[in-house]
């Protein structure tokens, strides 16, 4: 049986709603998810929601209302988000559930009675928004805990901790044997410099007289679980994983199917969180290297260059945007204009200004017209053609160059795609698109589609088929262009389907293809983005405006 495509996201923070940070992360998996269906690969998509902790305990006591009521109300938001987002997943986690206790507490009892875990007294400073000791590294250059802190207190406890430093050279090693552990390479770099670090053990408890909200440890009562070990254990847990047995290979088909995993998060949970604990836990815990899962590190939206946070009230809502301008141009936008694993700055202006020119002016101006002209002049019905009318375009000036990273190595393809035709350029969707995509560069991916879409557009207003019409001899080299330009829409509507699958499912109706599959992801394959596979005599719609401009916003 082949194997599953399995990734996973970060969990969201259940002590306040989601902003556009989340969206974005799951839009993300999501488009990478729908990549791979397109594919044909088999793909397990996991996310969900982390609601222990002392912040949320805190928040839940500020709303007046029990943490459990609290966690209920923001959960129902990251769901009504996601399926308004058409963000589709396969298994939910939610971290209070009975399922990931029982994986929490089989892990920590296996630790345990390994001797991996013990007790211990600590006495120090501690975050509170943080939840963790601080050590004189966190000090700024005033000697003073930074505000980044939040309320700072001196406190003592004794409390379980886990061998953490004893596995640093292992992890060390891996990172060094594994060229891909982490993705893009510098924040592997990062990690690295981090781990070089490492001291001190973990501590995973946290006593129930400050802290209750949380897992119960197995072996004390007086104690929970520590709100990172109990979430990190999530991507396990719900993948039908089973603590009571020690070996990978004993463990449930399903779960040995689908590990391990490509996990997206932000990067900001990479070190320690993720970097760190993650992969010690799983290594402790009986995990092989190769079976070690695969960190992709996105940046972060800021706004105005500064970081979005509650405290500071520059959250964007998404569901405003959503609301305001389609789930899909939101959509687009986060897939659009940021670069894998950088930052970006979020403008709604940015927003209207590339959803009114790549979707409305071109895509949506292409549809349009090619809908017309082949009702205008072809009575619906397309003509298929032996012309390849590589000629017209071959003059037009292209504005991009195209860059992908392929098998790790930069390529340029091609800078001097001006010198390309259409087809030329439609038969690099092997190149180009692929590679791009399955790099999860998907901003780069993009371009592929967008470029196919100006070049039809440049070409009809070369070729002018108005004038075409009026000349009985010209009727040919006038279906000809009609049905490039349909089939060049067929090819567009499966490269963007993964961004855009609501757009993608209207072009394939009004185009009057795979009607029976309308609505169903299974209408899209990428061994069908090749070129002649609209039949001849095929009856189009009318055409029907896809993406209306945003006016005014
Ligand atoms: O960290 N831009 O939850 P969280 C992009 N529960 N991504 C952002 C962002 C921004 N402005 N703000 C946050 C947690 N994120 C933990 C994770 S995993 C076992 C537990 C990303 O709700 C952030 O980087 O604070 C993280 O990947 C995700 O949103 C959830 O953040
Ligand atoms: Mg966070």
């Amino acid at each position: 049986m082949r194997k599953t495509f399995f990734i996973t996201t970060a969990i969201d923070y259940t002590n306040s709603p989601p902003h556009i940070g989340h969206a974005y992360e799951k839009v993300l998996a999501d488009v990478i998810a729908r990549y791979h269906r397109l594919k044909g690969d088999k793909v397990f998509f996991l996310t969900g929601v982390d609601q222990h902790g002392q912040k949320v305990q805190q928040s839940a006591a500020k709303a007046g209302i029990p943490p459990a009521e609290f966690v209920r109300e923001i959960t129902q938001k990251f769901v009504d988000l996601w399926k308004k987002l058409d963000v589709k997943y396969d298994e939910w986690a939610e971290t209070t559930s009975d399922r990931h206790k029982k994986v929490v507490q089989g892990i920590l009892q296996r630790l345990f009675d390994a001797g991996q875990i013990y007790k211990d007294k600590q006495a120090g400073y501690y975050s509170v928004r943080q939840e963790q000791f601080l050590t004189d590294k966190e000090r700024g250059p005033d000697g003073e805990f930074g505000p980044e802190w939040g309320q700072v207190e001196f406190r003592e406890e004794e409390n379980y901790y886990f061998r953490l430093s004893q596995h640093k050279d292992w992890l060390l090693s891996y990172i060094d044997n594994r060229k891909d552990a982490v993705i893009p390479d510098f924040r592997q770099i990062e990690l690295r410099n981090a781990v070089e670090k490492l001291s001190g053990d973990l501590c995973i408890s946290r006593p129930k007289s400050r802290l209750d909200w949380g897992i119960e440890l197995p072996f004390d009562k007086e104690f929970v679980t520590y709100v990172w070990f109990d979430a990190l254990t999530n991507y396990i847990s719900f993948a039908g994983y089973d603590p009571s047995l020690s070996t990978i290979s004993s463990q449930p088909s399903t779960f040995r199917d689908r590990w391990p995993a490509l996990q997206i998060i932000g990067k900001d949970i990479l070190v320690p969180a993720h970097g760190i604990y993650w992969l010690i836990m799983l290594h402790a815990i009986g995990f092989p290297d190769d079976q070690i899962p695969q960190l992709l590190v996105h940046g972060w939206w800021n706004l105005g260059g500064a970081k979005m946070s509650k405290s500071a009230g520059n959250i964007i809502d998404p569901f405003v945007l959503a609301d305001k301008h389609g789930a899909e141009a939101l959509r687009y936008y986060l897939m659009s204009d940021i670069a894998m694993g950088k930052d970006a700055d979020f403008s709604e202006e940015r927003l209207v200004d590339r959803y009114n020119s790549d979707l409305a002016n071109s895509l949506g101006n292409l549809l349009n017209r090619t809908l017309s002209m082949a009702n205008k002049y072809g009575a619906g019905q397309l003509r298929t053609t032996a012309i390849r009318l590589n000629e017209e375009s071959k003059q037009i000036p292209v504005g991009k160059s195209i860059h992908v990273m392929s098998s790790g190595e930069p390529t340029s393809l091609p800078s001097n795609s001006k010198e390309l035709g259409l087809r030329d350029l439609i038969e690099k969707v092997p190149q180009i698109y692929v590679p791009a995509m399955s790099c999860f560069l998907v901003s780069l991916g993009l371009i592929l589609p967008e470029e196919i879409s100006e070049h039809c557009n440049r070409l009809v207003e070369k070729t002018a088929p108005w004038k075409l019409a009026k000349d009985a001899a010209q009727i040919h080299r006038l279906h000809a262009i009609v049905y490039h330009l349909a089939e060049s829409l067929r090819i567009i509507a499966i490269l963007i389907s993964p961004v855009l699958p609501r757009a993608a499912h209207g072009i394939f109706d009004q185009l009057n293809w795979k009607m029976e599959l309308s609505g169903q992801e299974e209408r899209f394959s990428l061994a069908a983005a090749e070129w002649g596979i609209l039949p001849d005599g095929h009856a189009v719609e009318k055409p029907v405006p896809l993406f209306p401009r945003i006016e005014g916003a």
